[in-house]
C-alpha cells in the first residue's frame, strides 16, 4: 500500500490546529472528495487525532466515488473513528448519524481531468454542493466547508495581483476552462443562498496551488508532472513560454487554513488559502527545485499539449489578508523546503512515465 502522507507532516498539522482539532472533538464530520489529495490529509489528521483522544474522536463519515482517485482497495479501511462510503454526490445522500460538520472537497481538480470529464466536474461542484446544502437543512451543521478554488478569478487584472477575495474575477463562461471555474463560482451562489435562506453555516475556501506527498502521479498537475519527469530521467517540459506565474503552497500551510476556516471562518463568507511568497514563473519553479534536489535537473520548452486547455491565467498569486487577520492564518512552509518534502515522496513512490 502506497504511503500517501508523511507522519511528520501530519504531526506538524496537529500541533498548528489543536484548538480547532478540540472544537471538532466528539462531533461527526461528513466530508466528500475523502480519497482525494486533501481528503487523504483530512482522514489522516483526523485519525491520528483520534488515536489520542479515544473517549471523544472526530467521528469522520469519509464519501468518493473514485472517479480520479486511487482505487478504494488501495486505503485502509481500519482508521479510528472513521467509515467510508462509495457514493457519487451528484445523487442524493442519506447517513443515519446527525451530521455536524460537512466538508465539500469532492471536484475534479486537474485540468487533464476536468477536460476528460467536463460534465461530471461541471455536476459536483453544483448538483454535489445542492445535495449536500440539501441535507444540511436537516442537520443541526455547526459549519459547511465548500471547496472552491483560485480558478474562480480566472485571469486577474495584474491590478489585482496579489487576489483579494473582493476581486470578481475574468472568466469566460464558454472557455475550455469554464467547465470548472464557472462550475466553482455557482457552487459558492448556492453557499450564499443556503446561507441566506436556511442559516446554513457555509463557509467557502479558494485554494491557490495546494502540494505535496500524495499527490498520483497520474494527477497531471506541473508538480507531479515534473516529479515523475526527474524519476524517469526526462527533461522537465515546460509549456509556453514558462514566464506564467503561481504560488505553491505545501499540504501542511493548507491543511491548516482550511480547518481553521471549518472551525473559525464566518458564515457566508470566502477566504483565500495559499501561500502568497514566492510568486514563480514556472521557469524559476524549475530552477527551485533544482536547488532543492542539489543537481541541475534539464529544461525542455515544449508547445502546450493538445490535452491542455487554452487560456491559461497568466498570474495566481493571493492577498491572504483576511484570512491572516481573522483567522489567525500565516503558512510556515517555504517553497524550496515544501519542494524537498513532496520530491523526496515523489522520487521514491513514483515510477517514472
Ligand atoms: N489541490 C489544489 O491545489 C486545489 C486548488 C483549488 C481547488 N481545489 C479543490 O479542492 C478539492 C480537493 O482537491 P484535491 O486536490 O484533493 O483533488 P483530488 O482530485 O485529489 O480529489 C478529489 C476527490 O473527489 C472525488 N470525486 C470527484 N467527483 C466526485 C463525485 N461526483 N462524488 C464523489 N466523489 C467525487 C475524486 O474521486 C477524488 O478522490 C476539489 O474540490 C478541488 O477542486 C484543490
Amino acid at each position: 500500500m502506497t504511503a500517501t502522507y508523511l507522519d511528520s507532516d501530519i504531526q506538524e498539522i496537529l500541533r498548528q490546529t489543536e484548538p480547532e482539532l478540540k472544537a471538532l472533538s466528539g462531533h461527526v464530520v461528513l466530508m466528500t472528495g475523502a480519497h482525494g489529495f486533501l481528503g487523504t490529509y483530512f482522514t489522516a489528521l483526523f485519525a491520528a487525532f483520534n488515536r489520542e483522544n479515544r473517549k471523544q474522536p472526530i467521528r469522520l463519515i469519509g464519501v468518493d466515488n473514485h472517479i480520479t482517485s486511487r482505487r478504494p482497495e488501495d486505503f485502509k479501511t481500519d482508521l479510528p473513528g472513521t467509515r467510508f462510503i462509495e457514493h457519487d454526490v451528484i445523487q442524493p445522500l442519506q447517513v443515519p448519524e446527525t451530521v455536524d460538520y460537512c466538508i465539500h472537497a469532492a471536484g475534479i481538480a486537474s485540468p487533464y481531468y476536468y477536460r476528460k470529464y467536463p460534465l461530471q466536474t461541471l455536476e459536483v461542484a453544483t448538483l454535489g454542493a445542492k445535495n449536500l446544502l440539501l441535507f444540511s437543512r436537516n442537520h443541526p451543521l455547526k459549519g459547511f466547508l465548500y471547496f472552491s478554488s483560485s480558478e474562480i478569478y480566472g485571469d486577474p487584472d495584474p491590478k489585482h495581483v496579489p487576489t483579494p477575495e473582493s476581486y470578481r474575477g475574468n472568466v469566460a463562461s464558454i472557455g475550455p476552462r469554464a467547465c470548472y471555474d464557472e462550475s466553482k463560482r455557482l457552487g459558492e451562489t448556492l453557499c450564499m443562498i443556503f446561507h441566506e435562506q436556511d442559516g446554513v453555516p457555509t463557509k467557502i475556501v479558494r485554494p491557490f496551488n495546494i502540494y505535496g506527498p500524495g499527490m498520483k502521479e497520474t494527477d497531471y498537475r506541473v508538480l507531479p508532472n515534473f516529479a515523475s519527469r526527474i524519476k524517469s530521467g526526462k527533461p522537465l517540459r515546460i509549456y509556453g513560454t514558462g514566464r506564467q506565474t503561481r504560488t505553491f503552497c505545501y499540504v501542511t500551510d493548507a491543511i491548516t487554513g482550511f480547518i481553521k476556516t471549518l472551525v473559525q471562518g464566518g458564515p457566508g463568507q470566502a477566504y483565500n488559502i495559499g501561500n502568497p511568497k514566492p510568486e514563480v514563473s514556472m521557469l524559476d519553479l524549475a530552477q527551485t527545485i533544482t536547488e532543492a534536489l542539489g543537481r541541475p535537473i534539464p529544461i525542455d520548452q515544449v508547445e502546450y499539449p493538445d490535452s491542455y486547455p487554452a487560456d491559461e491565467p497568466q498570474r495566481r498569486c493571493p492577498d491572504i489578508g483576511k484570512a491572516t487577520l481573522q483567522l489567525g492564518y500565516a503558512p510556515q512552509v517555504s517553497l524550496k523546503d515544501g519542494l524537498r518534502r513532496f520530491m523526496d515522496w515523489a522520487l521514491t513512490h513514483y515510477r517514472g512515465e
